[in-house]
């Protein structure tokens, strides 16, 4: 996997591991600055000629469509596909037929698979980049930095900033990759309250402790409400775990806006979607929460800043 180091172009973007402090820096001022102009109506035509390939093994429709419409913002055209069914590509092989079709016709691929490591795999053999729009239970690279980019438009700051996340810890990977985007930055807390059987991974705890991260565990969201700026709540992965284990964990923690009015004044409540019944209709209204506004707009800024540094020089 390559290290961005302050140059996007054709690399691929695989894991939140590639990148440093300066890297966020890039990506956020630019979707900053496509976030200002499309807000003054500017259509822009930065990436005029070139095609994206949107290919999902797995079901979507926020992450797709953001990826479909920061691509179009740009000037650009895409061909989606998604729902492909497939036979089981651990061997590589299906995939990697595929990718080499795609990056025939295309310059850039988002790739959303029901495999760990499935991203990795494919830019290993792609002539050109891979965007991982999920892979599996590892990471959502794309996600953790809109969720940064949200935190730091809410709150001002990237650093001093005390987090919970709650649900389902182990099968969710976007809460893998926060977490680690999370750690490069100063006096963060990580509180952590999910079911027994689904904690965050150990690695990703000690990698995340070993940069200075506090982390704690909870067993209750009430423990932590009014202590957090963030309150990240996650749905249990249903399609990642037998049934009889979903049933028995799947009401264990859920926002209500009792709780949600306990959180601090200026505090974010944040949900990647979809949100199953977790948080309640009624906190939707409440000022903190930014999971439909914020949360989802600025997924198609960052998507438009990534597309646009993979695809030409700065
Ligand atoms: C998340 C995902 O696919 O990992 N959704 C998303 O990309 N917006 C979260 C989830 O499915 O629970």
């Amino acid at each position: 996997m390559q290290q961005i180091n302050g140059n996007f172009y054709k690399k691929s973007i695989i894991s939140i591991d590639q990148f440093d402090v300066h890297d966020i820096e890039i990506a956020f001022s630019l979707a900053d600055s496509y976030r200002k102009d499309l807000g003054k109506g500017t259509v822009f035509h930065d990436l005029e000629g070139k095609i994206l390939t949107a290919l999902f093994y797995e079901p979507s429709s926020r992450t797709f469509g953001s990826h479909i419409a920061a691509m179009q913002r740009l000037g650009g055209s895409t061909i989606p596909i998604q729902g492909v069914t497939f036979s089981s590509v651990s061997k590589g092989e299906t995939l990697e037929d595929t990718i080499r079709v795609f990056a025939s016709y295309s310059d850039v691929i988002a790739l959303r698979h029901p495999d760990e490591g499935a991203s990795e795999i494919a830019s290993t053999y792609s002539p050109i980049p891979i965007i991982n729009a999920g892979d599996g239970i590892g990471e959502h690279p794309t996600q953790a930095l809109l969720d940064l980019f949200t935190i730091k438009s809410r709150l001002g700051r990237t650093d001093n900033i005390s987090v919970a996340m709650v649900g389902d810890l182990k099968y969710g990977r976007t809460v893998h990759s926060l977490a680690k985007l999370l750690s490069l930055y100063k006096n963060i807390t990580l509180h952590f309250v999910c079911p027994k059987t689904s904690p965050m991974p150990t690695d990703i705890v000690s990698l995340i402790a070993k940069r200075g991260v506090v982390t704690k565990t909870a067993s209750s969201i009430n423990d932590i409400i009014n202590k957090v700026d963030v309150l990240y709540m996650t749905r249990v992965q249903k399609e990642r775990m037998d049934l009889k284990l979903y049933e028995s964990i799947k009401d264990l923690f859920i926002l209500d806006a009792k709780l949600a009015d306990q959180m601090k004044k200026k505090s974010v409540i944040m949900h990647p979607l979809p949100r199953i019944h977790e948080i309640t209709k009624e906190v939707d209204d409440n000022p903190r929460a930014v999971y439909f506004t914020d949360q989802v707009k600025n997924g198609m800024f960052i998507r438009m800043a990534l597309l646009k540094m993979v695809l030409t020089k700065r």
